[in-house]
């Protein structure tokens, strides 16, 4: 089925979604130093990422895992010329391709990006620090439960977070798989249901040239 769903989305990318030299090369960037491309959104989910941003009007982003900046430009993209985007990675090897992605692409957003643990870095913003309009979790999946919380206090009525990876291909289900990463997406299922600050939560899972996986999305009440 793999190469069936990869074929879709080349099908999607070629009609609906535009050329990018920008994108395209911070994409080719990250392949050429040997990091995994696999671990960036596809096209067509940066452009959903893209779309949300525009429906709320939004100007303020947070992005935990930089990765290499490909989704950071999606969302960058989305954003008025005054928007800003802080992005936190934790790699280093990473944290210099995103940099160098950013700094090629020249757009006239602000995008921050800080290097730490996004714990850290969330911990240690001043208080009184104006909240996102727009989260999108991608970092490890172990700490989604403590992003998630931390999130929220950055967040204000009707900010809209989206964590990327919360099906892994089903192995959510697998009783028998306690991985960090599998044990710390069930945590965050179990802390999205009925959370006093969330007004709405879903899932939604996805099959593409990323393989079965999915996001969820909720809206700050
Ligand atoms: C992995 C991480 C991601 O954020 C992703 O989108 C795909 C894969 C990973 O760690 O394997
Ligand atoms: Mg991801």
């Amino acid at each position: 089925m793999q190469q069936r769903w990869s074929a879709m989305d080349a099908y999607i990318e070629a009609h609906l979604l535009p050329e990018d030299p920008t994108l395209q090369q911070a994409f080719q960037n990250t392949e050429a130093h040997g990091l995994p491309g696999h671990l960036a959104v596809a096209p067509n989910q940066g452009m959903l990422l893209q779309m949300l941003i525009q429906m709320n009007r939004c100007k303020r982003v947070l992005e935990l895992g930089t990765f290499t900046a490909y989704s950071t430009l999606w969302l960058a993209r989305a954003l008025p010329q005054d928007g800003y985007i802080l992005t936190i990675e934790a790699r280093d090897i990473h944290a210099v391709r995103a940099q160098e992605n950013i700094d090629q692409a020249g757009l006239p957003q602000t995008i921050e990006l800080k290097v730490g643990r996004a714990t850290e870095i969330l911990k240690s913003l001043p208080p009184g620090f104006e909240p996102f309009d727009f989260i999108f979790i991608d970092a490890d999946k172990q700490s989604y439960p403590e992003y998630l919380e931390l999130c929220l206090n950055f967040s204000h009525s009707g900010t809209v977070i989206v964590l990327d990876n919360v099906i892994r291909a089903g192995d959510i289900l697998n009783a028998e798989n306690h991985k960090p990463s599998i044990e710390g997406i069930r945590t965050m299922y179990r802390l999205m249901q009925n959370h006093p600050r969330l007004l709405s939560s879903t899932a939604l899972q996805t099959v593409g040239s990323k393989g079965h996986d999915g996001f969820a999305i909720a809206i700050v009440k």
